[in-house]
């Protein structure tokens, strides 16, 4: 094959892992679409068949795993049969030129610069994240997703009205990380007569997917009906977003970020600071975490999650149902009639000597996303830990985005 150069066509190609397979015949039968075959040395599948089908239905009979092997490749320059009969072993994932970093849309850089300030400018990644794709599609040449769910996730009584959006990219291929963004282009064009620009919009789901090995993704949008001082605004994007119907398609350009990304190694710990749809990239870890749990990966995972109310809390029941011992989970409640304001940084100062022994951890990782008012909180609030707990926040903050311990993205 061919390698790949900048502005292909990257579609993921299912192939069958020639060093596992047992030759069992099971997926041969069970491929309604014929797209499996074999000689008498490797089971191998048909690129355009598996791929116009994408059903699914081989990966569950696999005895071994075999089956559940894939491969980001050219679309034009998939890999063929006799390819594939030649293997002892499946080849490397192919590195894809990137686009150019001077493509990367002006108002993506300008939006992710100010959004990652309260970091202190751009941070490494855990030593542990996997690498991320970045840019794959532009403006210019953006893919195409179709809406395959879009779910209210705010209670019928709350007033705000945030949603569960689900995207396919059907057999083109969008490989995402966990704490990564994409860019939406909304239809039409502005008061100005100019197409609307780009807006970013974390991943709410894991890297595999919004439903395991499917092509697909999922965001967490809140109607914007205000802004910032409360007068009344209709949100371009995430108005056209919430109101999409199931079947329709949308614009989306990336992915996008390098460093908000979650370590993968035995025994790291998580801090997650968020309000509001900042949960999206939580959602995401949390969710990746608890599909792989069981295996040696990852260590603690801490919540602290602020809304007004349980009911505009988005997640508020799938949260709940998490196992205790698996997530522990601090919600802080800002309008409940029977009690006081609460905000995430009086549960970081509640929970004081928990946050301080994973402060003191050296495999802790922070991510903070949501409003921009609470990072001089958060700040003070670590502040205060380490001050109670013989450590200094001052000293420790530089080390932490150093390591690329200390994510911020908020808005
Ligand atoms: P508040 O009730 O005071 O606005 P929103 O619903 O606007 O997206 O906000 C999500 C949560 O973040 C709300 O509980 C809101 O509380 C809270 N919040 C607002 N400002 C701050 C801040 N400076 N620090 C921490 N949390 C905040």
């Amino acid at each position: 094959m061919a390698a790949a150069t900048s502005g292909v066509e990257i579609a993921r190609q299912h192939l069958i892992d020639p060093e596992i397979c047992i030759r069992c015949n099971t997926c041969e039968e069970t491929c309604p679409v014929d797209a499996i075959t074999h000689d008498s040395t490797n089971y191998v599948v048909d690129f355009e068949r598996c791929g116009s089908s994408r059903c699914m239905a081989c990966i569950g009979p696999c005895p071994t795993g075999a089956i559940d092997s894939w491969r980001q490749v050219d679309k034009a320059q998939p890999y063929t049969l006799d390819d594939q009969f030649s293997w002892d072993i499946l080849p490397t994932q192919a590195e894809f030129a990137q686009a150019d970093a001077a493509e990367i849309p002006t108002d993506v850089a300008e939006i992710t610069a100010e959004a990652s300030s309260g970091q202190g400018g751009p941070a490494a990644p855990p030593w542990s994240a996997a690498h991320p794709y970045l840019n794959l599609y532009s403006i210019a040449k953006p893919a195409v997703a179709t809406v395959m769910g879009n779910h209210r996730l705010t209670a019928a009584e709350a007033a705000s009205d945030t949603h569960h959006i689900i995207l396919d990219f059907g057999n083109t291929a969008f490989p995402v990380l966990e704490g990564q963004t994409i860019g939406v282009l909304p239809p039409g064009l502005d008061e100005r007569g100019k197409p609307h620009h780009v807006r970013l919009f974390s991943i709410a789901s894991p890297r595999d997917g919004e439903r395991p090995h499917y092509n697909n993704l999922a965001l967490t949008v809140k109607r914007v009906t205000e802004d910032h001082q409360g007068r009344p605004v209709q949100g371009v994007a995430s108005n056209y977003l919430c109101n999409l119907q199931k079947g329709e398609q949308v614009q989306v350009v990336g992915p996008y970020g390098a460093s908000y990304l979650m370590p993968n190694h035995p025994n790291s710990n998580i801090i997650m600071i968020c309000t509001g749809t900042g949960a999206a990239p939580m959602r995401a870890m949390t969710e990746r975490r608890r599909r792989r749990r069981g295996q040696k990966e990852g260590g603690d995972l801490m919540l602290f999650f602020g809304a007004r109310s349980p009911a505009e809390l988005p997640y508020f029941g799938p949260l709940m149902k998490l196992p205790k011992d698996f997530i522990d989970i601090n919600f802080a409640f800002s309008r409940m009639p029977d009690r006081p304001k609460q905000y995430v940084q009086d549960l970081i100062m509640a929970r004081g000597s928990d946050v301080a022994r994973l402060l003191r951890d050296e495999n802790t990782y922070i991510y903070i996303c949501g409003l921009k008012g609470m990072e001089t909180g958060v700040n003070e609030a670590f502040h205060e830990v380490c001050g109670q707990h013989q450590m200094d926040w001052e000293q420790l903050l530089p080390a932490l985005r150093k390591q690329g311990r200390y994510h911020v993205e908020t808005y």
